[in-house]
Parts: C-alpha cells; structure tokens; sequence
C-alpha cells in the first residue's frame, strides 16, 4: 500500500504541475497581449534566461540597450512568472513618473521587504497609510533638523568627529567604508533616537553591520532571485536566510529604543520623531485599530525606512571620493573656503566645480540602478501602450544617467557633464538618483546635504592615497538585486 500512496502521490502532484504550468501560460498570453512587447518569456522562468545570458548582474545597461533597441524604451520583462514595464532613458522616465506622477506613485512588491514589513512603513506601503506616513515623517524630520539650518550643525558636527578618526589613523591604511556609515548613520540617529553613538560602541557597530549585511545580501544574486521566487526560496538553505535573522536582530533593537522613550517621554514635549510619533499614537482614538496608521509596528517599521534607506545609500556614494577628481576640488575649495573654516551649505553655490563633481559622482555611480519598482494606482496610457492598474515599473534610473541624448560624456566618470562652457554648475533634469515624481526619495535633501558636507570636510583637511593605484579600483556595477555595492578598498589618508 506504501508504494500505492507514492503512485498517487506521484501522480497528483504531476497534474498539479501540469495545470500550473497550464495556468501560467494562459495568464501569461493574456496578459502578454496586453502589455508592451519584449522578449518571449519561456513559461515559469519568464524572460530569466534571455536575461542571465546577456549578463543582468555585471552589464544591465548592456541588456537594456540591446533591449530598448528591439523592443523601444518601454518594454516588458518577466522576472519568472511576473512581468515588469521597464522604464529605459530620460524621456520615458519622464513621461512616466513626472508627467503621470499620481498614476506612477504605487509601490511594486519586492518580497525580500515584504516578509519583513508586511506593507508597514513608509517605502512598501501603498494608498492612505503611505501618504499619511510620508507626510508625518516629512514634516517631523524637518522639525528635528531636515531641511532647517540645524541639521547642518549636526552634520558638521559629525563631520568633524569623522576627521578627528582620520586624523588618528596617522596615514595607516584602513578601509574607510565603516567610518563613512557610523558618521552617517549618527545623523539619523540624531533625528530619530535623540542621540549620537561613539563610534567604538559595540551596540552602534552591531546596528551597522547588520544594515550592512543586509544591503550586501539583497544586492547579490540571492537577493535577485529571492525577489523573484520567494516561496522557492524560503525552503532552500542559502545566504538569503540571513536577511530575516539580521531583521529580527534589528526590530529588537529599535524595539528597545521605543522602549526607553515610552520610559522617559512627556507628551507633547517631544524631542525626536519617536517622541513625535508616540505622541501620535497617543492623540489616535483606537491605537489598536488595524486600520490606525499610527501604531508600534508602523513606529518600527518606518524608522526602520529611515536607517535603511539613509545609510548605505549615503555612505556608498561617499566612498566614491577617491574617483571625485581630488586635486581639483581641493584647488577650488582653497581658492573659496580657505583651511582656516569648515564649508558649509553657503558655500555650495560658489564652488561650482565642487558641485559638480558630487553630481558627477551620484550620476556615475548610480547607488540605485533600478530605483525601487513602481506600480500602477490606476489604468493608463503610456505613449501607445495600455497599461493596467498594478502593473509593476522598473524605472531604470542608471539608463537616464547614461544616456548620450542627455549628457555630453555619458559613459566616463567627467564632472564637465554637469559644467557650461564657462565652468558654472549646469543642472541637467536626467540627473535622478533619487528618482523623480511623487514617490521620490524622502532623504534627498539631507543626503545631497551629507554629501556636500562631508566630502568638502574630508578634502579640505586630507589627501587621500589610494593604496592599490586608482585604476585598479573597478567601481563598476557588481550586482544589481538592490543596490550598486562597491569593492572594499584601503586609503591612506595624509594630513594637507
Ligand atoms: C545618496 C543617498 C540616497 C539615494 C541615492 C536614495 C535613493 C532613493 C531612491 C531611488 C528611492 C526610491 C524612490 C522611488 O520610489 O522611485 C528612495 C526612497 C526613499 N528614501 Fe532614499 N536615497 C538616499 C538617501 C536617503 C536618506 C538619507 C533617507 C532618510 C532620511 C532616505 C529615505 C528614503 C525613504 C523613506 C524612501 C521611500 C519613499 C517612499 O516610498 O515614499 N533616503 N531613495
């Protein structure tokens, strides 16, 4: 009877398979006839195929051009059974996330986030509980700094914190990627938790290595392929199981921060966005009404969004400095600022070369190649193409950076890409690292801020010595799940 039961086992789970795969192909023609054209996908493994062999991880941009060539600058893709309208060069991105913003500003799902937060929080919810909470955070984090002049304090602060470590390394080696995330991540935590760490606290290193971890695991093939076939994956040993314990590790630690402040706190005195948001939660009628938006697990999730979102990105693109054309900016920054000061925001629109080269870095490297997918709040039209409500949208941020109708050097890292003929900074719409439209990221302000501060701090008080020679340094994309992950390298950082 045993092998009886293995028979129809065996059979059942055949027909299972044969009406899924039955399934799929019906749904994908009718929803193939539907979408714009792009490559046939083969049945469950959509166009993954087409995909791996022209090289997805370390030549996107080379995929996408051969792409948009056949196929025109919006196309269709399928990342195993699901498709995604990829959004390739400036116009098309226009056209879609600034000219139709409302109808381009959903969410697409991204399952290696979504087993975490569940829809909570401000970058993976969708409708009234993402505007309600991208506005509250909004209009918090500019009262406890963002867009105001004290947040410039705090940053320059911390930028000399940052010096005064490089200074101790007396022009030893070191890798410069941690220092780099423990000064930006404090301006967070300044806002958020009310405080600063040393950057020798083991609790504040933990904090970072698991952002870390994180961003380094979605943005591998793991990642990639988790997002594509999560449920597949939850079941396979791999390196993808990480992300979850590192996320569990990390909700208990912002846990116990809501814990301490629910300790300390006075309502209507708040000192930073818990305080802010506790208060929130206080003024609700029901907290424990599912449909609040103001409740501890929201509270998690989105400062969870802020410490994710404004660390590695920040950080990333400051690790970029030794590409940034050093000897002339520090010529410039002589020239304006001087070394007797540190530079400030002010200073940013009489340092146009300086200006520049931050833009060309962002530009170049695009930290998020694809942005993070879209999705459609309603039915639209795209040039000539229909399409449906809740389709996913790849906007394909690093094919704006790198198209030649846009930019006069697109594909080498030249800072005269953001310079007029008379060396004055020149803006250029394509530039979009933080995307555009409705969606756009909620940091921008700060980072661009960050950026300016802490790279003009480093340049006017080090010179910076590669320790391999700088053409080794290969900045080019290593991995395209997430992010854009530069190789560790080592720096000599010399007192000027
Ligand atoms: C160089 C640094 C940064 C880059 C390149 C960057 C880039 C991006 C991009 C491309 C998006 C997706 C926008 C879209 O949906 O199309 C995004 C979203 C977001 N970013 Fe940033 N970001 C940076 C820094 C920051 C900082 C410092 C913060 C923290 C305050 C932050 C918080 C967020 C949040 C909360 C979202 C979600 C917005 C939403 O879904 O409404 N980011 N960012």
């Amino acid at each position: 009877s045993g092998m009886l039961i293995t028979g129809v086992t065996t059979l059942l789970l055949s027909l299972l398979v044969l009406a899924l795969a039955w399934w799929a192909s019906i749904r994908g023609a009718q929803m193939r006839s539907s979408l714009p054209p792009g490559p046939t996908p083969l049945g469950l493994l959509g166009n993954l195929l087409q995909l791996e062999f022209g090289g997805l991880d370390r030549a996107l941009m080379k995929v996408a051009q051969t792409l948009s060539r056949n196929w025109g600058p919006i196309f269709t893709v399928w990342l195993g059974p699901r498709p995604a309208v990829v959004l390739c060069g400036y116009a098309a991105l226009r056209d879609a996330l600034v000219l139709q913003a409302d109808t381009f500003s959903g969410r697409g799902a991204m399952p290696v986030f979504q087993r975490f937060t569940r829809g909570n929080g401000i970058v993976f919810s969708n409708g009234p509980r993402w505007r309600t909470l991208r506005n509250f955070a909004l209009g918090t984090l500019k009262e406890f700094g963002m867009g105001t002049r004290s947040i410039e304090e705090h940053i320059m602060e911390e930028a000399a914190c940052l010096l005064g470590e490089f200074q101790a390394t007396n022009g030893t080696p070191l890798d410069p990627q941690r220092l780099l995330d423990n000064a930006v991540s404090n301006v967070i935590c300044s806002a958020v938790f009310g405080k600063r760490y040393g950057y020798e606290d083991p609790e504040f290193l933990r904090l970072l290595e698991l952002f870390n971890d994180n961003f380094r695991i979605m943005s591998s093939r793991w990642g990639e392929v988790y997002n594509i076939f999560p449920s597949l994956l939850d079941w396979l040993p791999g390196p993808h199981h990480q992300i979850f314990q590192n996320f569990e590790e990390l909700r208990t630690f912002i846990s116990e921060q809501i814990q301490q402040h629910q300790e300390t706190r006075k309502f209507g005195e708040p000192h930073d966005f818990i305080d802010c948001f506790l208060d929130q939660m206080d003024k609700v009628l029901a907290p424990q009404d599912p449909e609040s938006h103001f409740q501890e697990e929201t509270l998690v999730m989105t400062t969870h969004n802020l410490f994710f979102g404004g660390t590695e990105t920040t950080s990333t693109t400051l690790l970029c400095l030794t590409d940034s054309c050093p000897a002339q900016v520090q010529a410039e920054l002589d020239a304006v600022v001087g070394r007797a000061r540190a530079p400030c925001l002010e200073d940013r629109v009489r340092l146009p070369y300086t200006n520049a080269v931050l833009h060309e870095i962002q530009r170049f490297i695009s930290v998020l190649p694809l942005g993070l997918p879209r999705a459609l709040t309603r039915d639209t039209h795209l040039r000539s193409h229909f399409l449906p409500k809740g389709t996913m949208v790849i906007p394909l941020l690093v094919s704006a950076h790198r198209d030649p109708t846009q930019f006069k050097d697109p594909d080498c890292f030249n800072p005269t890409n953001f310079l007029d003929e008379r060396g004055e900074f020149q803006s250029n719409e394509a530039f979009m690292p933080f995307a555009p439209g409705k969606r756009m990221c909620l940091g921008a302000g700060l980072a661009r801020s960050e950026i300016f501060l802490f790279l003009t701090a480093i340049l006017q008080k080090f010179h910076l010595l590669p320790v391999e020679s700088p053409s080794n340094i290969d900045l080019t994309p290593q991995c395209t799940g997430l992010g854009n992950v530069p190789p560790a390298f080592q720096l000599r950082l010399m007192a000027r």
